[in-house]
């Protein structure tokens, strides 16, 4: 994606939550942004739509844009995303994306509580939160 670039104010925002209220809110509220999560393709697309309609912000606030909805508004399927999805989905380090592919190799998970109770260093707080968009399948 080639975000169209806007100009640079004093108020430009500097972390994905400040980002995505600030370019993302001002025209509907956060949540048509929070009520319909998909994949990270899709977010580029609808992005794009949005800076058509005249979404506006610098190439760093839409780069946040798109780090804020790849790390809340993005689905995992725990039993077939690769690693880099999971580490981002579910905040985690490699090491525990790593354990999460070894575990379901033997054996593919059921549900989220599998997952909390076999793996360690998940953040629990981030798996409740995301819990209408984890998957097994
Ligand atoms: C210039 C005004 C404007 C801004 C800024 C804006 N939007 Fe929108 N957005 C709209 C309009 C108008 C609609 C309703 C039309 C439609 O459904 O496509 C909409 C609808 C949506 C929808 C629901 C329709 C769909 O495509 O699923 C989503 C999701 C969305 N916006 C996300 C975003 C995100 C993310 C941002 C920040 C990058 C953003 N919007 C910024 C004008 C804007």
């Amino acid at each position: 994606m080639t975000p169209a670039i806007g100009q640079q104010t004093a108020t430009e925002a500097t972390t994905p939550e400040a980002a995505v209220v600030k370019i993302c809110a001002s025209c509907h509220g956060m949540e048509l942004v929070t009520d319909t999560p998909r994949d990270y393709d899709a977010w580029h697309d609808t992005v794009q739509k949005m800076i058509d309609r005249g979404a506006r912000g610098t190439q760093e606030e839409f780069g946040l844009v798109m780090d804020y909805l790849f790390q809340n508004m993005t689905p995992v399927d725990i039993n077939h995303s690769d690693v880099d999805m999971l580490m981002g989905v579910l905040h985690a380090d490699e090491k525990t994306a790593q354990a999460i592919i070894a575990r379901r190799t033997l054996r593919p998970f059921k549900d989220l509580a599998e997952l909390e109770g076999s793996i360690q260093g998940l953040d629990k707080a981030v798996l409740d939160a995301k819990k209408r968009m984890i998957y097994f399948q």
